[in-house]
């Protein structure tokens, strides 16, 4: 696949993601901020490779990714103080969670900085200032995970290294439905994003349906945007929006196929 026309496809979603600047209860009254500042949150350095470096870090893939569509990006290190953040938080238009090999159930500091970013998601856009979180494969699992305030609405999937279409559900394809993520992008990139596999996975656990249904914290809070089966056959849920705030999640990694140059990877 023609890379060009899969950047488009995603600086496209992820512009979409910028944009829909309403929250779905009060229509569009709040006037379009076009440079927003985007946080990204860092990561624990999880393997030898990278801490050689140091030991937290943001892959560059997300910068890119969050860059090309417009937006400013500044690192929220997952061990600032609580009153650091809150300033941090303050300061900026919306959140990126990125993917990678966070244990995070593991990790207390960072589990602390994770459920304060989401609380405070929440508060702003509960009092109507609209603040976006988006989450990239583990960042969806740290959605999910947050959401239902219990890490074990995760299962193993056999999805690594894994090129797919989207299987997008009536939430976006029937015309009525308020879905807001795919709701401006034209048909010949949702009829590309459909057949063509070009939404990278490279997950081992992830969020089934069944699990989703189980939970009254998911399904009365999230829409279902598109479903797949992993390389055994087990569907999992791959792209989720809240109902009422601007929070999406995806399990493939936009980033990947546009930003990243990694031959043992199917990207
Ligand atoms: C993560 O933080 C939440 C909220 O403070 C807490 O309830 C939960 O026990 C923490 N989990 C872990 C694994 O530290
Ligand atoms: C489309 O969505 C509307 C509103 O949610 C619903 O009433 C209708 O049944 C849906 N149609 C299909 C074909 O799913
Ligand atoms: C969902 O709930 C049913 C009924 O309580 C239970 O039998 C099943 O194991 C649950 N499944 C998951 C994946 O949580
Ligand atoms: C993909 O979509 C088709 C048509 O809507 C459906 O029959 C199929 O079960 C879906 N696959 C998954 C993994 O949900
Ligand atoms: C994952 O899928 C591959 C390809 O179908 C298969 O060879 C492998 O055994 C599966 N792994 C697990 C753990 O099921
Ligand atoms: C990932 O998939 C690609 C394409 O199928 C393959 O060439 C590559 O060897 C795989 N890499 C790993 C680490 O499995």
């Amino acid at each position: 696949m023609n890379k060009i026309i899969v950047l488009f496809i995603y600086f496209f979603l992820f512009l979409n993601f910028l944009k829909t600047n309403c929250l779905k209860q009060d229509g569009c009254h709040h006037a379009l901020n076009d440079r927003p500042v985007i946080g990204i949150l860092s990561q624990p350095a999880s393997s030898d490779k990278y801490k050689e470096y140091g030991y937290q870090y943001i892959a560059a893939s997300y910068v890119k990714y969050v860059e090309s569509a417009g937006a400013r990006v500044v690192p929220i290190l997952y061990d600032q103080d609580e009153d650091t953040l809150r300033k941090l938080l303050n300061s900026i238009n919306g959140i990126l969670l990125p993917g990678g090999g966070v244990y995070f159930d593991e990790q207390p500091i960072y589990n602390k900085s994770l459920y304060l970013i989401w609380n405070y998601v929440i508060e702003s856009n509960k009092r109507g200032d609209y603040f976006p979180l988006w989450g990239t494969c583990l960042g969806f699992e740290e959605i999910v995970s947050v959401a239902a305030n219990t890490f074990d609405v995760l299962t193993s999937f056999n999805a690594s290294n894994y090129s797919i279409p989207l299987n997008l559900t009536d939430q976006v394809l029937n015309l009525s439905s308020n879905s807001l993520l795919f709701k401006e992008m034209p048909l010949e990139m949702l009829k590309t994003i459909s057949n063509e596999p070009i939404t990278m996975n490279n997950h081992r656990m992830g969020l089934s349906v069944e699990t989703f249904n189980n939970f009254t914290s998911l399904h009365q809070f999230f829409d279902i945007l598109s479903l797949n089966d992993d390389k055994s056959g087990n569907t999992f849920i791959s792209v989720i929006e809240s109902k009422e705030y601007p929070i999406y999640a995806v399990m493939f990694h936009p980033e990947k196929p546009l930003f990243e140059w990694y031959e043992k990877e199917d990207i």
